[in-house]
């Protein structure tokens, strides 16, 4: 195994840069009950800050319809970066009679570069997360459910298994869920480590023990997903939103993001790169990257904005202009990119966007599963003529080549998104930076480039 491919434990813990005193109940559903020294919030201190409160209301009202209804009308958009409606996922599952009980699973893979959320919440508040799945299950009627969780977070993994030993004991864990007469367990699942097991199909193969290839479908997993039961995946942000759209009702979470946005509630935004304050914020659905890159303090060392990436590195490239716009998931969609998760990656103008790009692209093109053809043998490629480009050796039709590779990864054309993630930055790279790619055309440079993100961590 080379260097870069040897996982390394992330010891150190996410942080959120608000202090408690900036968050409300009312106002910060996702992190109000974090604490300003970064220890984790446990079951006693959960229970006083209304922990659980959400599963014995649902239960005590008996109707899983209810929970559906009310999650359909808050409109909560899927946090892993697809951006659809949770409330719609969960009332086309099959449930009832006739349908077996299946499985809630929680994915909290997040190996998508840039990002940093759920690691936060898994780490600080593991009861949050407990308790939106057991409202998940509830309305799923599910038996069993994982988390599906990303191997290198040690930290989320301690925390989730403590949390749920402690969620058994108080006998918010199966069996008959505080008198109700409804069981639900969960266990953690850890990963060995591949981006594509985010991938929730990749993801229940994966989990059935078998090699992490996305399936086709249909049938989609609320048909037919693990073992052949029903099957709800979901995001850790999603699931963390439940409690409280349970809790307040759906008119107070579509009110939380005013009029910034059509979607509605919180998100929990961040901002990496050469910044002064990398980390997360909770704020308004709808907020600008103005105002995250203000909260991060703006470059470091004088360093000016080239472009930046709005949730992850599968997203496309906006430029300074796009700061303005609101981000939530149909006005970036708007521009060509995606929300994504949502966390900012900035570009200053020294990053060669040709480097950038060759950076990413050996991750897509190291972490396809090889099912498809485009994928497979042409996210290599694409490596190859970036690399060409980097030295300053490539040839007329290079860049027409990379449109025409990153257009046969385009959507429809495999069987999983890990493609058209690949090819939106470069597309939008080579839209916005075309100039810099054609200065690698037959043109040695004299200058190495630096790597804008070290080996290893992508
Ligand atoms: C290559 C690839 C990697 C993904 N990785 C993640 C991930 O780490 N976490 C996640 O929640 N969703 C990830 N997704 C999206 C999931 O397939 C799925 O849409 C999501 O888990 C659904 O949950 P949500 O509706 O709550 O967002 C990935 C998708 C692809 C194509
Ligand atoms: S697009 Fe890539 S990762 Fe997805 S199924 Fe095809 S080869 Fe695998």
């Amino acid at each position: 195994m080379s260097q870069s491919r040897q996982r390394q434990p992330l010891t150190y813990r996410s942080r959120i840069l608000q202090p408690e005193s900036e968050r409300a109940a009312d106002t910060h559903p996702l992190t109000w009950r974090l604490r300003d020294d970064g220890e984790t919030v446990w079951l006693d201190e959960y229970l006083r800050k209304d922990g659980y409160q959400a599963v014995r209301k649902a239960l005590s009202e008996g109707d899983p319809q209810t929970v559906i209804a009310t999650m359909k009308k808050a409109n909560v958009r899927g946090r892993g970066g697809a951006g659809f409606s949770a409330g719609v996922k969960w009332s086309l599952t099959l449930k009832g009679s006739g349908h077996p009980r299946g499985y809630i699973v929680c994915n909290a893979d997040e190996m998508e570069p840039g990002t940093f959320k759920d690691r936060l919440l898994m780490e600080q508040q593991p009861h949050l997360l407990i308790e939106g799945m057991i409202l998940a299950a509830w309305a799923n009627n599910s038996r069993y459910g994982y988390v599906f969780l990303r191997g290198e977070y040690v930290e989320a993994a301690r925390s989730l298994n403590r949390a749920i030993e402690e969620a058994r004991q108080a006998g918010w864990l199966s069996p008959d869920i505080n008198g109700s007469g409804f069981d639900f367990d969960l266990a953690v699942h850890t990963g060995a480590g591949r981006y594509i097991c985010g991938e929730e199909t990749a993801l229940i193969n994966s989990l059935e023990g078998k090699r992490a290839n996305p399936r086709a479908k249909p049938p989609f997993p609320g048909q037919s997903g693990a073992w052949g039961k029903p099957t709800v995946v979901n995001n850790v942000e999603t699931l963390c939103n439940v409690p409280a759209v349970i809790l307040h009702g759906a008119d107070w979470y579509q009110g939380l993001s005013g009029d910034r946005s059509e979607d509605g509630g919180s998100k929990l935004y961040g901002c990496s790169g050469p910044v002064a304050n990398p980390g997360l914020w909770e704020l308004p659905m709808g907020t600008t990257g103005t105002e995250i890159l203000d909260r991060a303090g703006g470059l470091r060392d004088g360093l000016r904005l080239k472009a930046w990436l709005p949730g992850g590195a599968s997203t496309g490239f906006l430029l300074p202009e796009h700061l303005e716009l609101p981000l939530d998931f149909d006005t970036i969609g708007k521009t060509g990119s995606r929300l994504g998760t949502g966390l900012l990656t900035v570009v200053p103008e020294t990053t060669s966007m040709v480097s950038l790009m060759r950076n990413l692209e050996q991750f897509f093109a190291r972490e396809s599963c090889g099912w498809c053809t485009p994928c497979r043998d042409g996210l290599p490629w694409v490596v190859k003529l970036l690399q060409s480009l980097e030295n300053g050796q490539g040839e007329p039709g290079d860049i027409e080549m990379l449109e025409k590779l990153a257009a046969d990864c385009g959507p429809g054309l495999t069987f999983c998104a890990h493609a058209p993630g690949a090819a939106m930055p470069l597309a939008s790279a080579i839209r916005y930076f075309r100039h810099e790619f054609e200065q690698g055309i037959g043109k040695p440079r004299a200058q190495a480039h630096q790597d804008p993100i070290p080996a290893g961590q992508v």
